[in-house]
């Protein structure tokens, strides 16, 4: 089948196509012909090699762990998909991931895709979604009235996590560049933070919850927003535990997990509209166009989701 791999850590330029053996399953696991993909910036951290020390992987090693497309074969455990299925996925992280024309997935991390989404749709929810909604109900317990703060409300995992949160009754501030200010108020923001000109800490305080995409700097200063007893998630970056001590709040890291059953509940909220996919780019499943879309994800402005149409 047609892959694109990398044989090497490096630069986006090491994208090339290959023609690599089409997956086998397990007795666990369905065999999905990819409609679409999307692109995460874990593609492009683990294509350079930031990620080698936690994801050892053999080459030829296939990046991409999204999935949207239909089930042709099913292993003998499987209980509730057939061939034939309209599905979505976050595959395990593997190195048999989804630039390619099929990919492996387990029933567990399985969900139908919602009829009123196209493949390109679905395939810009599943990890991006996911760890919107994990951050938001396991990690920090958003319920009505919770006051949040999402950094980088205009990227993938933030222009989930705004409406994720605001179907949940938060208050939601964001931090977004000025292009970028109606776009997530129409997304449901109630505050936005212009975070070229102001500074998120002098614009809000006393909130419950703060879910941080940034890391760094941004993650140090987020804490001074929080009340005692809130709540800090990052999913970039490892919280100081000290400044969490000070400021007599509970703050950790987090990596999602795969995980079917929530992207069926998050499937049921796309099927009513009442979140909607935000893909901000569509590219072709070459070689040429996918090191456009690594480019374009390494330059931390794209708008939504990066999504790949394969058929
Ligand atoms: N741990 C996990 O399980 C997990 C899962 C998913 C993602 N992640 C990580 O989470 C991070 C975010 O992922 P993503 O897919 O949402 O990224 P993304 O889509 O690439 O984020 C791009 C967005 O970030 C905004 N942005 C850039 N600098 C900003 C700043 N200083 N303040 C506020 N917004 C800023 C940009 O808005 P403007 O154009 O307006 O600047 C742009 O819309 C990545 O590091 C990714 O690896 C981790």
């Amino acid at each position: 089948m047609k892959a694109i791999v990398i044989n090497e850590y490096g630069g986006k330029e090491l994208l090339h196509e290959q023609e690599v053996s089409k997956p086998e399953i397990t007795e666990d696991q369905v065999l999905v012909e990819v409609h679409a993909t999307s692109i995460n910036p874990i593609d492009w951290k683990l294509r350079e090699g930031y990620l080698k020390e936690m994801l050892d992987f053999p080459f030829p090693i296939i990046l991409g762990w999204d999935v949207a497309g239909k089930i042709v074969e099913v292993g003998t455990n499987v209980k509730n998909f057939g061939v034939g299925d309209e599905v979505f996925a976050r595959p395990a992280t593997t190195h048999n991931g989804t630039y390619a024309e099929y990919t492996t997935v387990d029933e567990s991390r399985l969900a139908k895709k919602p009829e009123n989404l196209s493949f390109e749709e679905a395939a810009s929810i599943p990890l991006a979604g996911l760890t919107a909604w994990q951050c938001l109900l396991d990690e920090t317990g958003v319920k009505e009235d919770s006051k949040v703060l999402i950094h980088a409300g205009a990227g993938g995992v933030g222009s989930l996590a705004i409406q994720i949160a605001k179907h949940f009754g938060a208050y939601v501030a964001t931090t977004a560049s000025e292009k970028n200010e109606s776009y997530v108020k129409e997304l449901g923001a109630d505050q936005v933070i212009n975070y070229r000109t102001q500074k998120f800490e002098e614009e809000i305080e006393n909130f419950d919850i703060v879910v941080d995409t940034m890391g760094g700097e941004i993650l140090e200063r987020s804490f001074t927003v929080l009340k005692p007893g809130g709540k800090l998630v990052t999913i970039a970056g490892s919280p100081d535990q000290k400044l969490a001590e000070k400021y007599e709040v509970e703050a950790n890291s987090y990596w999602l997990t795969e995980n079917g059953k929530q992207l069926a509940q998050l499937g049921d909220l796309l099927e009513k509209g009442i979140v909607k996919p935000q893909v901000g780019h569509v590219f072709d499943f070459t070689a040429e166009q996918l090191q456009e879309a690594h480019g374009l994800s390494e330059t931390h402005h794209a708008k939504g989701k990066i999504v790949i149409k394969m058929k």
